[in-house]
């Protein structure tokens, strides 16, 4: 008799999506081979409309990537030399290079464990050493909504409200995500998404959105991603960027976006999953009351690094891929280790981060599991944590 093999597991699965729009996505592309408006042409001023009016905000400028999401609502700041900006320690390279880029200073924050995502005692701590210090000005604070998972918005508001600072989101592992009924895309004065194909809505391709709902700061972003033109095409008004996206791209996020509200069930769907599963065993990422996840990632915390290898050996031996977001804090990476250094005379140190990077381990995670699936991936995890 013959065993059916078992489907195999991957971390992201583009194939399953792809087959259920592949014939739209073809037709898409041959539209626009016909009509030649390759870069921002008709799909991208659609893709905006579509992903303002699915989040609620009321402007959607579409752009390159999530790095140059980030980047060009920090320039449209000004935000340069003698600036403090604070962000997590605990997150992708993108958030921290941005300031650095423009010449300003970052300032790394602790995470909160249960969380991931900025620790708001920390954050309000490090903004009164460098008061304290007088040599940078606090600008803007960064929050990322790690693994999906929403910061905590109403509190970080409320310090850049009272400090005049920029609240900038990184929800560039978030879209889909909601907090007290408001969808990322709303919370901060800006937010930044990539659309990196592994991302909750990813192109093939690079690119990225700014959401916001400000109008004069949508036109900045406008003019910044095209070299900072003005009213007319050869007029520069200040100096931007090459930050446009290209109309194949928009054309594909036009197509997954029928399917992005089943996906955010789906995604859902496999979090509970995996909750019910292991949430005996090991610690499963929780969400915060009134909040939605995106589940980008469905990330556990482990107590140990061997407790972790041991559960990637036995994931592995049973053909699961698995991975490490992020194996080593911001504030140690060579390329920011001297900025950390200089921000702050007395810099305290960010033990949960760094702790985290020893412990956290992503599990597969996308809407196309299924409960055979899921229930391999338990198996293992278990296994592994037996020894
Ligand atoms: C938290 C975070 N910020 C920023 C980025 C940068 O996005 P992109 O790769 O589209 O430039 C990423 C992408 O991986 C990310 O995860």
């Amino acid at each position: 008799m013959n065993v059916a093999a078992p489907r195999p597991i991957s971390l992201f699965d583009m194939k399953a999506q792809q087959a259920l729009i592949r014939a739209d996505i073809d037709a898409r592309i041959a539209a626009i081979l016909d009509h030649g408006r390759f870069i921002q042409g008709p799909e991208v001023d659609e893709l905006e409309a579509t992903l303002a009016t699915w989040s609620g905000a009321a402007y959607c400028v579409g752009v390159s990537s999530g790095t140059d999401a980030l980047q060009i609502a920090m320039m449209a700041e000004k935000i340069g030399p003698g600036d403090a900006v604070f962000l997590p320690a605990f997150t992708y390279t993108a958030t921290a290079e941005v300031p650095l880029v423009l010449g300003a200073t970052p300032v790394f924050v602790d995470v909160e464990p249960g969380s991931y995502n900025i620790d708001i005692a920390d954050l309000k701590r490090r903004i009164a050493l460098v008061e304290a210090e007088g040599k940078l000005k606090p600008r803007a604070i960064v929050a990322v909504d790690l693994y999906g998972r929403p910061a905590d918005w109403p509190a970080i508001l409320e310090i850049c409200k009272e400090k005049g600072m920029f609240a900038l989101d990184d929800a560039a592992q978030a879209f889909g995500g909601e907090l007290n009924g408001k969808k990322l895309g709303c919370w901060g004065d800006a937010t930044a998404l990539s659309f990196y194909p592994t991302k909750t809505l990813g192109c093939y391709g690079d690119g990225g959105a700014i959401l916001t709902n400000d109008p004069e700061r949508a036109d900045l972003y406008r003019s910044l991603r095209t070299h900072g033109e003005g009213k007319t095409r050869y007029e520069v008004q200040r100096t931007g960027m090459n930050g446009r996206l290209d109309s194949i791209q928009a054309a594909i996020l036009i197509s997954k976006m029928s399917l992005f509200d089943q996906e955010m069930k789906d995604r859902a769907r496999v979090a509970a999953a995996y909750e019910a599963g292991l949430k005996d065993v090991v610690k499963t990422p929780g969400v915060q009351a009134g909040a939605v996840s995106a589940w980008g990632l469905y990330t556990i915390t482990l107590p140990d690094t061997q407790t972790r290898t041991a559960v990637q050996e036995a994931l592995k031996a049973d053909g699961i891929p698995s991975a490490i977001y992020y194996p080593k804090p911001l504030h140690h990476q060579p390329a920011y280790a001297a900025a950390h250094a200089s921000a702050l005379g007395q810099v305290p140190p960010l033990p949960v981060a760094e702790k985290l990077c020893e412990q956290v381990l992503s599990l597969p995670m996308h809407p196309y599991l299924d409960q055979g699936q899921i229930e391999r991936v338990i198996a293992a995890v278990k296994a592994g944590l037996k020894g």
